[in-house]
């Protein structure tokens, strides 16, 4: 086991568990406005009610699309009442946030955010520094070692101070490693030399001592090699003092992968002591891309059992390591897979009419 790099106040990281959903007032603050002056509609919490936020003795999260988040009612009332934690999808990147070299853009994310709060939800950062999703201005930079540094760290220091006591955690570093569990060779990792990993935290930790900070990464329950190699980089840092507090755990997983690659993933993670997120979850019905295929009743409990899997093996990490789990998008309808892959699919745990799939009740079922 290692211990994190600094401690963290549990107060602060289970600022939204289900006790105080239901205790809280049961209509958020109907005077907010945003900061651009868009008043943040409040939706009821129903106290009492089996939604997930009120169930689920962790905080259960999804990573919400700021369009629909402003122009779908229905989509809105359903993130409310089910979800006590919200991950922007895009809005928090570096191409989103600092779009050219001397603007940032900081409205969607602010709505969000704002949100969020007015919702009583914890905002979890997606993401400070990654090798995709960089603005073409980053792309062309030219500088040298110490331009570049200041950009890096300019830009962690601006974003989380910018958020400091509005988000309570960070993707910090995110994807950074190869499936063979040694670090890619990314623009960070050029411009800056391997250890800007150690940096990045050091900075974020800088602009907010009380952010919870991760290092998120995709493919744990896929294989050994990586997993391996991302939990002894991160015993690596915290052997060093590094203020790493977490592993986040994408899993953009499929239906069927075996019951064992999750369960050993979950456990070996859990077992450096860090908190542990699933951070991006979603699990696949049609992993080949067959065009033509139809959704069965079979497939749905097929995938009502692995969600049951995951959030029972999650629910027996100990409790100061569950910082939560996070759903990738919201519905079906709205989920990133079916465009990126070209392919019909249904991933999660809501349909694209915002009904609750089987996979829904196997949740609640697995964390009685
Ligand atoms: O907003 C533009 C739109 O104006 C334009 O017409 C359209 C044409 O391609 O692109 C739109 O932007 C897209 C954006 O999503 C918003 O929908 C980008 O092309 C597209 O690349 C971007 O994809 C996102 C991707 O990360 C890259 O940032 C996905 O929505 C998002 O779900 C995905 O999320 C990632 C996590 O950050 C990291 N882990 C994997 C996960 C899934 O790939």
């Amino acid at each position: 086991m290692v211990s994190a790099a600094c401690s963290k106040s549990d107060d602060y990281l289970n600022s939204a568990t289900p006790e105080d959903v239901v205790t809280q007032s049961t209509l958020a603050d109907t005077s907010k406005t945003d900061t651009s002056g868009t008043p943040v509609v409040p939706v009821p919490v129903i106290p009492g009610a089996v939604t997930l936020r009120n169930n689920v003795p962790f905080p259960v999260g999804a990573a919400v699309n700021i369009n629909l988040l402003q122009n779908d009612t229905a989509y809105r009332a359903l993130v409310s009442r089910e979800f006590s934690s919200i991950t922007a999808e895009s809005k928090m990147k570096i191409s989103a946030l600092h779009p050219s070299e001397n603007v940032y853009k900081w409205e969607n994310a602010d709505y969000l955010v704002d949100f969020a709060l007015s919702q009583h939800m914890r905002v979890h950062g997606h993401t400070l520094i990654w090798g995709s999703s960089l603005p073409t201005w980053i792309k062309e930079f030219k500088g040298d070692s110490v331009a570049w540094e200041n950009l890096f760290r300019d830009y962690i220091h601006t974003v989380v101070s910018h958020f400091k006591g509005r988000v309570a955690s960070w993707d910090v570093v995110n994807e950074p490693f190869k499936d063979d569990g040694t670090l890619k060779s990314t623009l960070w990792s050029q411009k800056l030399g391997s250890d800007y990993i150690a940096r990045a935290f050091i900075y974020a930790h800088e602009a907010d001592p009380n952010a919870v900070l991760f290092l998120n990464d995709y493919g744990h329950e896929y294989g050994n090699n990586k997993r391996r190699g991302i939990i002894s980089y991160v015993k690596g840092l915290v052997a060093r003092g590094i203020p790493i507090h977490g592993i986040g755990m994408q899993m953009h997983a499929r239906y069927n992968l075996d019951d064992n690659s999750f369960v050993k993933a979950i456990t070996e993670v859990g077992a450096t002591g860090l908190k542990v997120h699933i951070s991006e979850l979603d699990i696949a019905l049609n992993p080949s891309s067959n065009k033509s295929l139809v959704l069965t009743p079979e497939l749905l409990d097929l995938q009502a059992a692995k969600y049951k899997l995951v959030f029972k093996t999650y629910n027996s990490l100990p409790k100061s390591q569950q910082f939560g789990i996070t759903t990738w998008n919201v519905t079906d309808g709205d989920s990133w897979i079916p465009d990126n892959y070209n392919r019909p699919d249904w991933p999660l745990l809501f349909d694209a009419h915002y009904n609750k799939k089987p996979a829904y009740a196997a949740v609640l079922e697995a964390v009685k």
